[in-house]
């Protein structure tokens, strides 16, 4: 008997030990952040799941991800989904089932989202967003976004173009990624200028996936058309594209940067060269270089502290008279 009610009291014990476990578990799924307790010398462990590598920009960002996490000893799990969201939220579950200390990831679109974060929030899993947003209804699905601010971006490549034209311009628009949050949100912030200047209008805008080569080919076809010879003015919404765009304008016989006015965003350093060679006209900054931050948001995960909802980056804007100077400095 007297070993009954032991056994009885062993079991209520584990029980109880059981549940209070469980509980902690679910604390940190509801977003407060906070993985288990890593016992000493054990590495903390990150799941990140990458774009791809469309363009010089995403290049930069891995690079500072991958070289921060080796600078701080981070296990990190790193997963280049090639631009398709299928594969992201393969890489997403995959984390899960290494049951990693946190995951972090750049979504390729905005949408989609919602299932793959709640079975990561089941699993007790902190998310961090890196880069671009996600349209969810619950956004305790993630505990925080490092990011730029794309709507800004496209509002001071807008403001850079109604100077430099004094509100007049005939514009082709090389557009992002369908659905992507910078695609998305550059427009929209452009267009807010081109409402106070009626005198700015965009005839041509299609996607060229914020590729190189896509943002040549999407150019070499708005300037077979008809009315081409009308455009005075390119806002593509990266580098890259207006670099492939160069290309097939100058193929043309076009002169880029004097024929046609050229603001782009990014600031990668073939942008900075091609505004030294008086080809390209402005470039709106998108710093890339987020690897320390993001390990930062990881730590303090980790110590179970709160942080903001919204981390933003440091940005600039640069046109031809500042290039040569500038160029040295570029670290992407
Ligand atoms: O999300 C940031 C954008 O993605 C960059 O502007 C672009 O170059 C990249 O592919």
């Amino acid at each position: 008997m007297t070993n009954m009610k032991q056994l009885l009291s062993l079991a209520a014990i584990a029980l109880s030990c059981a549940l209070v476990t469980s509980c902690s578990k679910s604390d940190t799924a509801s977003g407060g952040g906070g993985a288990a307790d890593k016992p000493a010398g054990k590495k903390v462990s990150v799941g990140f799941s990458q774009i791809g590598a469309e363009s010089g920009w995403r290049t930069a960002n891995t690079d500072s991800i991958k070289a921060e996490a080796a600078k701080r000893g981070i296990d990190l799990q790193f997963a280049d989904a090639q631009q398709k969201q299928e594969n992201q939220i393969k890489a997403l579950r995959s984390f899960i089932a290494q049951g990693v200390d946190v995951i972090a990831f750049s979504p390729v679109v905005e949408t989609g989202w919602q299932p793959v974060l709640t079975e990561i929030k089941k699993a007790g899993i902190p998310v961090i967003l890196t880069d671009r947003a996600v349209n969810v209804t619950d956004d305790s699905l993630y505990v925080t976004f490092i990011g730029s601010d794309f709507v800004t971006e496209g509002q001071r490549a807008g403001e850079w173009l109604a100077k430099a034209t004094g509100g007049k311009a005939v514009i082709a628009e090389l557009v992002g990624t369908p659905g992507s949050a910078p695609a998305i949100d550059r427009k929209k912030g452009f267009e807010e200028v081109l409402a106070k200047n009626p005198g700015m209008k965009i005839v041509k805008s299609q996607s060229g996936n914020f590729t190189r080569a896509q943002g040549k080919e999407v150019m070499e076809s708005f300037l077979k058309s008809p009315d081409a010879k009308n455009i005075t003015a390119l806002f593509a919404h990266n580098d890259d594209m207006a670099l492939g765009a160069i290309q097939a304008m100058e193929e043309a016989g076009i002169k880029p940067g004097k024929d046609i006015i050229i603001v782009s965003i990014d600031g990668v350093k073939g942008a900075f060269e091609a505004m030294a060679a008086g080809k390209l006209n402005c470039t709106v900054e998108c710093n890339p270089l987020i690897g320390p931050q993001l390990f930062d948001a990881v730590n303090d995960v980790m110590a179970k502290k709160t942080l903001p909802k919204r981390i933003e980056v440091k940005e600039g804007v640069y046109d031809q008279s500042q290039a040569a100077a500038e160029l040295p400095n570029r670290k992407y």
